[in-house]
């Protein structure tokens, strides 16, 4: 059942380029990369005139919520909040009737998400949710929805079902931007296309695998690890440290590279390895000058990277390179070598890979 891999979770990392073909079938129409979604035509007045979009989540959930916050932002231009779902359901919020509530679950059956949703139908918002377990709870008390289509997930930490949902959200984007009128046809087309080669890219970028697990092994001593990202790829940094955490049990923690300094910077001897993000996009040059500041502390670092980069890999110890595709989707490719690296280390340190302690599949009490 694990077809010959030896845990579910790198079965999972490596179902990746085949989950994303299904969790984009019929929805982008390959000769006029026209994005579908049944669940947002059928509402799409609701979706038009919404005020905000509000995602509510837990854990990886949550991370990939922060992608689509940033997501619906840019291209439709409506205002976004992302909030923990424990927190939001017990803070009175303020939900009103042109508000969507956007309820992301793998499982669909997180207990503090479901009871988000709830508050927020009470309160007379529409309800989307982004689920992947077909007929689950919050799948069936939301108002309309997009399945992520990615199979079960057996390993406990999730990885096929986050690109899902940084699949499914992009594909949201580009629909609602493109009734709203707020995304240009070019940037709708380069979006697409790129969803639609991104099995491809997902094919490429599983090529680092080897290269991971060989960093994997230089890094079983760490007890701490940093992870930095801007942008898109912030959340990507806390998802990679949360990825880390729960299956190594090391320490580790994601930050927007530009806040080291104003603090955890503190941090950093030659004991604490930092992963930093540092693809091509419009705060590349910035990600670097951060790269050094860790440099110049004795912080070693492994860097992700653009084939062909010359500047960051300079300054970095160890590199990966990745494959470039829309900046807006680049979470989705890097996300891969984060997966691997956390997945080998784990590995290594002899742990439970698809069973970590202290954990369950899915969080069905609060
Ligand atoms: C981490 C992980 C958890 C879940 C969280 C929400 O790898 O799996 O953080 O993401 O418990 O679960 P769902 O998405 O099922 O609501």
């Amino acid at each position: 059942e694990k077809g010959g891999y030896p845990h579910f979770m790198l079965k999972e990392i490596y179902e990746q380029p085949r989950t994303i073909v299904d969790c984009i079938r019929g929805r982008i129409n390959p000769d006029t990369c026209e994005v579908k979604l049944s669940g947002v035509i059928d509402h799409r007045d609701r979706f038009v005139n919404a005020r905000r979009i509000i995602f509510v989540a837990c854990g990886t959930s949550w991370h990939a919520s922060l992608i689509g916050e940033h997501l619906v932002e840019s291209i439709c231009r409506i205002p976004v909040e992302v909030e923990y779902a424990s927190e939001f359901r017990y803070r009175n919020p303020i939900i009103r009737e042109d508000d969507i509530v956007v309820a992301v679950s793998q499982s669909g059956e997180t207990a503090d998400t479901l009871a988000a949703v709830e508050l927020a139908r009470k309160a007379g918002a529409f309800v989307f949710g982004i689920c992947n377990v077909v007929g689950s709870s919050i799948a069936r008390a939301t108002d309309s929805g997009a399945y992520i289509h990615v199979g079960p997930e057996i390993g406990v930490a999730s990885t096929k079902a986050f690109t899902g949902q940084v699949t499914v959200m992009a594909m949201l984007a580009l629909a609602v931007g493109r009734e709203r009128g707020t995304v240009t046809e070019a940037y709708y087309n380069e979006v697409s296309a790129a969803l639609l080669h991104l099995p491809e890219t997902m094919e490429e970028v599983l090529k680092v695998a080897p290269q991971v697990a060989d960093l994997a092994k230089i890094f079983t001593y760490a007890h701490n690890f940093i992870y930095l990202g801007r942008g898109y790829n912030y959340p990507t940094a806390l998802e990679g440290a949360l990825k880390l955490k729960e299956i190594s049990y090391i320490h580790a923690e994601g930050y927007p590279a530009a806040e080291m300094k104003h603090g955890p910077i503190a941090l950093i001897d030659a004991e604490m390895p930092t992963v930093a993000i540092a693809t091509p996009d419009h705060t590349y040059e910035k990600t670097a000058s951060n790269i050094e500041e860790i440099k110049a502390r004795g912080g070693k670092i492994i860097a992700v990277i653009a084939r062909g980069d010359e500047q960051v890999r300079r300054s970095a110890d160890f590199v990966i390179e990745v494959p470039v595709i829309a900046e807006c989707l680049m979470p989705i490719v890097v996300s891969v070598p984060l997966q691997l690296l956390a997945y080998y280390i784990a590995v290594y340190k002899g742990r439970n890979v698809d069973q970590p302690r202290n954990l369950a599949k899915s969080v069905t009490v609060e």
